[in-house]
């Protein structure tokens, strides 16, 4: 659209710029072909205005020139008079301003209409009166038809305006949308990437340290028959990793809570960690148990396995509780061991993974993580989230 528009614009430019020499052409041939004075004075005359418009610098000093050289050429031909004058307003009101640009097209239109009344007027009033007056009209008709054309140019070129403005907003917000895009594409990648650290953290990081410990323990072992047991456990442990591994690179909730309702997995969960470990670990239940949503569930079986895990690994407890609360509006699962404790604040300068993966499942969910544990007084964690039933 502004395409075409700046087309004909350009067009329409170029054409104004060499109009003025073909009016004088066209004049010059018409004079010249009515034999009226001298031929060559005339030819003269207009090369030299032909010089004059093509070399002057197109200011004050130029349009007063030009004015004069009309003048100069309508008394030799009323022809330059019907089409070079035409120039004399087309280049006062395009190269002065103000009250200057009546001035010259005034002067134009007296030349011109003293050229078609074959002189300057009689001194009568009649005479007079007539010359101005038709002088007058001319002036008011260039001035009108000047003042619409420069509206209409005004207005088009506002128009231009907004439409490259808009064009600007249209290219502005594209390249918003495109980095709105990537980031959420980013975001998507970074909590796809955690997920799956997660994922692996809690099958074969865990599965790895439980097998690498029944390993040592084979290893230290006196009696064939404990050996025998601890290697057993360890190849328990190798399949289930194995198995856990495969449904969380297929995104398939954990093996435990497919084959029973969460109460059970826990408590299964909770037998075989004293089992391996040889700690005593108790497991209790409190509140209406009903079905949650298995997000939920999953959750708090890996914040209790994660628990687990880090009271064998770095609590050395006697004793393990965990309670699993039903509660109207949360499902709250406690985990208590009477070990070495640690403190908190600076759990993650170690550099390990549980804690930070713990606490982020459970705010994703909406819910939250208490830690509370003092070196030498044990450790309590508390994972609370919104019961959402399964629907
Ligand atoms: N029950 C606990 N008793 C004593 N210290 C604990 C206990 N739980 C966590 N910690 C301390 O908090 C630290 C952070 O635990 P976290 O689970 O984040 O990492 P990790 O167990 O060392 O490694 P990862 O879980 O990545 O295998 C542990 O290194 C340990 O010092
Ligand atoms: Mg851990």
């Amino acid at each position: 659209m502004t395409g075409r528009l700046d087309r004909w614009e350009r067009l329409l430019d170029r054409q104004l710029a060499v109009a003025p020499y073909a009016l004088l052409a066209v004049s010059a041939v018409l004079a010249l072909l009515d034999g009226r004075g001298t031929p060559w004075l005339t030819a003269g005359l207009v090369a030299l205005t032909a010089a004059w418009m093509w070399l002057v610098p197109r200011r004050a000093a130029y349009v007063a020139g030009l004015v004069v050289l009309i003048g100069v050429l309508c008394g030799r031909s009323v022809w330059f008079a019907s089409f070079f004058s035409l120039v004399g307003y087309l280049h006062t009101w395009q190269y002065l301003k103000g009250a200057w640009r009546f001035a010259g097209v005034s002067a134009t239109a007296a030349i011109s209409v003293a050229a078609y009344q074959g002189g300057l007027p009689d001194p009568t009033p009649s005479g007079v009166l007539t010359y101005l007056f038709f002088t007058a009209a001319v002036v008011a008709a260039v001035g009108l038809f000047s003042f619409v054309g420069e509206v209409t140019s005004e207005r088009s070129a506002e128009r231009k305006r907004m439409v490259t403005r808009l064009e600007e907003t249209m290219r502005e917000n594209a390249g918003l949308q495109a980095q709105l895009l990537v980031q959420a594409r980013e975001a998507g990648v970074l909590d796809e990437r955690q997920r799956m650290a997660a994922e692996i953290h809690d099958t074969l990081a865990q599965g790895l340290t439980g097998i690498i410990t029944q390993l040592q323990a084979a290893k230290r072992a006196e009696r064939a028959e404990d050996r025998g047991r601890h290697l057993d456990l360890a190849t328990g442990l190798a399949r289930e990793s194995l198995a856990e591994a495969r449904r969380s690179v297929h995104a398939v909730g954990p093996g435990q809570l497919a084959a029973a309702p969460l109460p059970e997995a826990l408590q299964e969960v909770v037998a075989r960690w004293g089992e391996l470990n040889g700690v005593r670990a108790d497991f209790t239940v409190t509140g209406t148990v009903r079905p949650m949503h298995p997000e939920v569930e999953e959750t708090l079986l890996r914040t209790a396995q994660e628990a687990l895990a880090n009271t064998a690994k770095h609590a050395g407890a006697s004793r393990v509780g965990l309670t699993l609360s039903y509660m109207e509006d949360v499902v709250t699962l406690d985990v208590r061991d009477d070990g070495a404790g640690f403190v908190p604040e600076r759990a993650g300068e170690a550099g390990g993974f549980g804690l930070t993966a713990m606490r982020k499942r459970v705010s994703r969910l909406a819910g939250t993580l208490e830690i509370e544990s003092e070196p030498g007084e044990g450790t309590a964690i508390s994972a609370s989230v919104p019961a959402v039933s399964r629907d």
